[in-house]
């Protein structure tokens, strides 16, 4: 496995590689873990080359706060991807990725970054836009590997790539949990013993609606998951929305011959947790 710290590094061992040979690139901003690595995995098995990026980028983070608390592992991360045999890891500066100013680009994304996560977070995917189109300008990558634990990023770079015109295959990777359901996230290890344990129950509820969702209709399944949420002391519903999977537009009406899906973000004390479901 090599390790490279610059773009002009990585991009001049990039260019003594055949150009025939297929590059898998999985994205990342480090504090690896399982759900990480099975992408990773997947990559390898599609593509002669694997190449990881470990870079936290400051301009989706729409809190400082939340930016200077984000975990760095990169020892244990390089041991990680060291294990499964990954091909190169790029660990940028941030003077590497912006040149210029450390400053988000405004995307156009057809209104995919107006609700959930987007209506939330400020600016999140102009940031996660800015930061995907210049990595995938440094890495060329045949295929890019994103997580449907984000599912909401994973549509957006795919709008990206479409808009702009960027020759790579966005290929989508199915959430990674837990024994118990709970979606693998760096943010678990900071849950407490009794956050942890109840934490099963985002996963839980969202099968539950997707056991419901022939048989009953939108405004009946927010309000049950509102209440089992209401009748919780240890989980805060932030938002519970059934939309419709491409647009990402919620919905209170089911239409026949459209693909559905359930999202929700959860606070357990100041820990906030996401995932989402496929529903028909
Ligand atoms: P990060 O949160 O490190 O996630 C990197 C990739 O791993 C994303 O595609 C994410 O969806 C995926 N992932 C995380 N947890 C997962 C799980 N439990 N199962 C499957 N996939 C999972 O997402 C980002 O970084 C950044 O926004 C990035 C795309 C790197 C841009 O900065």
């Amino acid at each position: 496995m090599k390790v490279f710290k610059t773009v002009g590094l990585l991009q001049k061992k990039l260019m003594s590689i055949d150009k025939n040979r297929s590059i898998g690139f999985v994205p990342t901003m480090g504090a690896l873990h399982k759900g990480h690595l099975s992408i990773v995995k997947k990559a390898k098995k599609e593509n002669e080359l694997v190449v990881v990026s470990v870079f936290v980028n400051p301009t989706q983070f729409d809190k400082a706060d939340d930016l200077k608390s984000y975990p760095v592992t990169v020892d244990n991360d390089l041991k990680l991807l060291k294990e499964i045999h990954c091909d190169i890891v790029f660990i940028p500066s941030v003077e590497d990725v912006y040149p210029e100013n450390v400053q988000s680009s405004n995307f156009d994304f057809d209104g995919l970054d107006k609700v959930m996560e987007g209506a939330f977070r400020d600016g999140h995917f102009d940031g996660v836009g800015t930061v995907v189109k210049r990595l995938f300008e440094i890495v060329e990558p045949t295929r890019a590997y994103f997580g449907e634990k984000d599912f909401q990023q994973l549509q957006v770079i795919k709008k990206m790539v479409k808009k702009d015109n960027i020759a790579v295959q966005i290929v989508p990777c199915e959430i990674y949990r837990e024994n118990d359901g709970l979606a693998m996230s760096s943010r678990n290890t900071r849950l407490s013993e009794e956050q942890r344990e109840e934490a099963p129950l985002i996963h839980q509820t969202l099968l539950n609606v997707k056991k419901l969702f022939s048989e009953r209709d939108i405004k009946y399944l927010k309000k049950m998951v509102e209440d089992i949420f209401k009748s919780n002391d240890i989980l805060e519903l932030e938002y519970f929305e059934i939309a419709n999977t491409s647009t990402l537009l919620s919905t209170n009406n089911k239409l026949p011959n459209i693909n559905y899906r359930a999202f929700i973000a959860v606070f357990a004390g100041k820990v906030r947790l996401i995932d989402n479901i496929a529903l028909n």
